[in-house]
């Protein structure tokens, strides 16, 4: 059914409706055109400008169309233009006169608006609670690494050593600041727009401050031309799904490089992992390079999004349901990257004899031994001149620093004494970084305190 048929002459042209149709996507927010016009009837109805009669009537019919939608029994025809369009058409089709009514006061421009609002919002919150958990798995498997030691990289270079809790704790930053954009933007976002009508609100005496409050938002827009044109929210929801995607796919890369042979840090289970058709000895890390792949697609709707809504005067313009299937797709793509890596996280092996080992290699404890020499009243720049000097005699040797004799040591420098085998053991170089934020396990595990803080909060 077309809403708008009275002014035509022409029967719309198949291809036209094709091109113009949007239900065959915003098909996924029924529930959310079905509440807000149950909104919008009742408050119709508080300030008399449809009867009780005629308000209850509506909401009895809006309840059944839901109700069949979801039972399977009404199917989504493609006749009609848009969800909007459908559930009015049905809803005349199930209660006549009544149905015609529904739509005072309103234009589908601010109706649309409302939609995807409560659609977004919805979903703000799903990510939200996504995330968390993701970072509940992360606190759980930094508790139990507080030692375990491992190189910390810089131009992944093995450069200091560090744990693995300090680590996973790098992440759990990183998800933690993700949560408080959704949160900021949840703040922002949660302003009614329905009643501004098409663009300039109405002539009827609506209560948008009560329609507002029904649909828990904190009260009305107050510009009705940007209400309707509005997408700012939208363009928020994709960069913060951009940079969850981003997070993820640095953690899916190191995972990736983890996983190799040639690191041999974690193994991945079995469950998230493939096969090769040809080489029967892989056990290829798709999931976590899925998960690193998908964060293209998510930028590809946060460009896409700012690029649609930077030619658009005010105040709706059609190029504005644009916005809709690649903001799904993108909250789809991040979900699943959330639950698939929480799911990998939960059943991943860590071999941590194997990262503690590649943390003695590779002289990680080499700033630690010139720290060794300030403390005893050489100058840093000397003592890094001296440990440069002591690292090219270890690799012609192949030996790691606390692997030298004392006479080596003396060698090099006669201030070396004995208890430089104590300043360079791993466990010192890590034990001793104890400001908070830094590796040692006095420090991390306070940090690990204040992460559990953090997810008390919703
Ligand atoms: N399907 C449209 C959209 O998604 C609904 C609004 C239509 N409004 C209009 N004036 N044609 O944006």
């Amino acid at each position: 059914m077309k809403l708008w048929g009275g002014r035509f002459t022409k029967e719309e042209n198949q291809l036209v409706h094709n091109f113009n149709e949007s239900l065959s996507f915003d098909q996924r927010f029924y529930h959310e055109d079905i509440q807000g016009s149950k909104a919008h009837v009742t408050m119709l109805a508080k300030q008399g400008i449809v009867s009780e009669e005629d308000k209850e009537a509506i909401l009895e019919g809006l309840k059944g169309i839901e109700e069949d939608i979801e039972s399977g029994k009404l199917e989504f025809t493609k006749e009609h233009e848009d969800i909007h369009s459908f559930v009015e058409a049905h809803l005349i089709n199930r209660i006549g006169e009544a149905g015609k009514r529904l739509h005072t006061g309103r234009s589908r421009n601010d109706q649309v608006a409302l939609d995807m609002k409560l659609y977004c919002r919805g979903e703000v919150l799903e990510i939200n609670s996504l995330t968390k958990r993701l970072m509940e798995e992360l606190l759980k498997r930094m508790e139990e690494n507080l030692e375990t030691y491992m190189p910390g990289f810089t131009h992944l270079q093995k450069a200091q050593p560090v744990t693995l809790a300090h680590h996973l704790g790098a992440y759990f930053e990183m998800f933690y600041r993700d949560r408080l954009r959704l949160h900021d933007l949840y703040e922002r976002m949660n302003y009614c727009p329905l009643g501004s009508g098409a663009l300039a609100g109405t002539t009827y005496p609506l209560d948008r401050e009560y329609t507002a409050s029904l649909l828990e938002f904190y009260g009305p827009t107050l510009n009705s031309m940007d209400s309707v044109s509005d997408r700012d929210y939208v363009i928020e929801l994709l960069s913060v799904l951009s940079l969850i995607a981003m997070h993820l796919s640095r953690f899916s890369e190191e995972i990736i490089i983890w996983n190799s042979n040639e690191y041999g840090f974690v193994e991945i289970d079995d469950a998230y992992s493939t096969g090769s058709s040809i080489m029967p000895q892989k056990k290829n890390p798709d999931i976590a390079e899925l998960v690193r792949g998908k964060a293209g697609r998510v930028y590809g709707a946060l460009v896409s999004m700012l690029t649609t809504m930077k030619g658009i005067p005010l105040a709706y313009n059609k190029d504005i349901q644009e916005d809709k299937e690649l903001t799904f797709d993108a909250i789809d793509t991040v979900k699943g990257c959330l639950a698939l890596f929480t799911g990998m996280l939960s059943t991943i092996t860590f071999h941590k004899e194997v990262m503690e080992s590649s943390a003695k290699k590779g002289f990680t404890n080499a700033t630690d031994a010139a720290d060794y020499l300030v403390k005893h009243g050489v100058a840093f720049r000397d003592a890094h001149g001296i440990i440069g000097q002591m690292v090219l005699y270890c690799i012609e040797k192949d030996k790691a620093i606390e692997e030298l004799s004392m006479e080596e040591f003396q060698a090099i420098s006669p201030v070396f004494d004995n208890d430089i085998y104590e300043a360079v053991s791993l466990k010192t170089c890590v034990e001793k970084r104890n400001t908070i934020g830094a590796p040692g396990p006095e420090a991390m595990k306070k940090v690990v305190e204040l992460c559990r803080e953090r997810l008390k909060e919703n």
